[in-house]
């Protein structure tokens, strides 16, 4: 599955996701792995949501050494703190922010089973959280940065 970047996608990249409906639709489990076989063979990638690829979907997952998982329809539920922090896309290439994000966040989301679940995350996972629901409502984190950047910092 190809990665286009914000210019060539930019208006399903632009537009809020329409909630996923039937779990039990076949093509929701092969986007799902379609989305994990990409995200894994992108150096650096650690979430991806589904408007990256095409799929106007509410749905993104993540991908961590030590956790992976699924999220469709997913809803902040709580938030707390801030950190000021440092962010990029692989959907915007080559650029890199400086962004203010909560430290604690609680989600709520469907597995790929239709089944509702609450995690709680801080930091790395929290950040990722936001950044990709951000992208279900056609947000992007160069809309919100400080400062943006051409190199990782
Ligand atoms: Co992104």
């Amino acid at each position: 599955m190809k990665l286009p970047i914000e210019n060539q996608l930019s208006k399903i990249l632009r537009k809020p996701s329409q909630e996923v409906r039937d779990f039990n639709d076949p093509k929701l489990k092969k986007l799902i792995q379609d989305m994990f076989d990409t995200l894994k063979a992108t150096p650096n990638g650690v979430g991806l949501a589904a408007p990256q690829v095409g799929e106007s979907l509410r749905l993104f997952i993540v991908l961590l050494p030590k956790f992976q998982g699924v999220f469709i329809n997913p809803k902040i539920e709580k938030i707390s703190g801030e950190v000021l922090t440092q962010e990029g896309c692989l959907s915007v290439p080559k650029i890199w922010g400086e962004i203010k994000r909560a430290k604690e966040v609680e989600i709520s989301a469907y597995n790929e089973k239709g089944k509702k679940f609450k995690m709680k995350s801080k930091d790395l996972l929290a950040q990722i959280f936001q950044h990709e629901i951000d992208h279900l409502d056609g947000i992007l984190f160069i809309d919100k940065a400080e400062k943006i950047f051409s190199e990782k910092k």
